[in-house]
């Protein structure tokens, strides 16, 4: 695909390097159109050799080539990274006076900007009527992570990382539909990764849960508008996506309460975490020794089904959220398939959607990939099919619409 980088002149303009050259591993064509003031961070030198095409600011540069006109034209995807307020706000007039507006003009593919400013110039009301104006106008503006800026100050308007704008704008590619700002004002939790029993102080039973699908339905939740609450237990060392707050738990009882804590006055929760079903009986407060008297069983008792829990809140009027979503792993079996085992668990948990994946053989679990089925509490049934994480969240967050409103 023919992918164009704008960069803009902030100090975060050293992560579009990283940014640019994801693309370029992953087999894109990569335009990098920085600002003048970009090259004041990075010199052209290193965006040409990073991308293996030639880098210009002005529109009388190649004019035969009508680069201006071209490259806007023939983009599949423009990202903006880092974009600064100058330049978003020259964006939301229609300027033209540099190739990067002039690009942004031609484009009629998606356009991604990812934000990096300090705070005040984030939530100035001028940077927020300038962000209003691009999304009317089609583009996606991203939501900056919280964090350190330059200097000693903290708060939002940091650039994500690139990881973070490579996963949003391979999302893009794969479907350029896939983040409206449809949940804008919605309260929406999120639980992710697997949970750890312990046995012993070193030792404990968990499951191979990554947490990407749901630090990706997070991570998406808050593109398209939602305040996010993220309730991670064991992941593979992910990066808290921008704009979401992360509870960290460790065992299913800890995601227990931090659920029911942060699904009180929430719109959806979505449990994308694989929970531990049973925890041990017992858990030794110094490590089990081998030799004499090692045990050669472990006594199980069950924990708290926290998918039936919320559903049984919402039934005692407990809990007020207008939607309820499961997954499942499932494996078929003789007696049954993996759908006829998720439509009866659908029914026996009582949530209103459940995500179902097939698991075993490289699927689902740990992998960048998912597919699997989307079953409605009113019996709709909607295969989800192959393909990132990011594209199975974009479907799951597609169903929650109808519920919310
Ligand atoms: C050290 C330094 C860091 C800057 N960082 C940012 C930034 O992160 N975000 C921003 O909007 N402006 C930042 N600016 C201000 C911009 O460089 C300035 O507004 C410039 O006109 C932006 O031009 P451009 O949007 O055409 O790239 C910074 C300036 C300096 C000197």
């Amino acid at each position: 695909m023919r992918i164009v980088v704008g960069v803009g002149g902030g100090i975060a303009a050293y992560k579009a390097c990283s940014l640019v050259r994801k693309f370029t591993e992953t087999g894109h064509d990569v335009r990098v159109i920085p600002t003048e003031s970009a090259l004041q961070f990075v010199g052209k030198a290193t965006f040409e050799a990073l991308s293996g095409n030639p880098v210009n600011t002005g529109v009388f540069a190649d004019v035969p080539e009508v680069p201006h006109v071209r490259l806007g034209q023939e983009a599949d995807l423009v990202v903006i990274a880092p974009a600064t307020a100058d330049l978003m706000a020259r964006a939301a007039m229609g300027r033209a006076d540099d190739l990067l507006t002039a690009t942004l003009l031609t484009a009629r593919c998606p356009v991604l900007f990812a934000p990096a400013m300090h705070t005040e110039m984030w939530l100035h009301p001028a940077t927020v009527a300038n962000v209003r104006t691009l999304r009317s106008h089609g583009a996606i503006v991203a939501e900056p992570a919280s964090g350190r800026l330059t200097g000693a100050d903290t708060g939002p308007g940091r650039l994500p990382e690139a990881e973070e704008i490579f996963a949003l704008a391979s999302l893009l590619l794969e479907r350029a539909d896939a983040i409206p700002r449809d949940l804008e004002g919605r309260r929406v939790v999120v639980s992710a990764g697997g949970t750890r029993e312990p046995l012993d102080p070193v030792r404990f039973l968990g499951n191979r849960s990554s947490g990407k699908q749901g630090y990706a339905l997070a991570r998406l939740a808050a593109q398209r508008g939602a305040h996010v609450t993220l309730v991670a237990g064991n992941t593979v060392g992910l990066d808290t996506p921008a704009a979401v707050d992360l509870v960290q738990v460790t065992t299913a009882e800890q995601m227990r309460v931090a659920v029911d804590k942060h699904a009180a006055g929430a719109d959806a929760v979505i449990m994308a975490a694989a929970v531990a079903d049973f925890r041990p009986v017992h858990v030794a407060a110094a490590k089990i020794k081998k030799g004499a008297g090692e045990p050669n069983s472990i006594e199980l008792i069950k924990t708290d089904d926290i998918l039936s829990g919320l559903v049984q809140a919402r039934r005692d009027g407990r809990l007020g959220a207008a939607a309820i979503v499961g997954f499942a792993a499932e494996t078929g079996d003789e007696n049954g398939d993996v759908l006829t085992y998720a439509r009866a668990k659908l029914k026996r948990k009582g949530c209103d959607l459940l995500i179902v994946n097939a698991v075993g053989e490289g699927r689902a679990f740990e992998v960048d990939h998912n597919d699997g089925w989307l079953l409605g509490a009113d019996g709709t049934e909607q295969a989800l099919d192959h393909g990132s994480k990011a594209l199975l969240a974009s479907r799951v967050l597609d169903a929650l619409g109808p519920l919310l409103r």
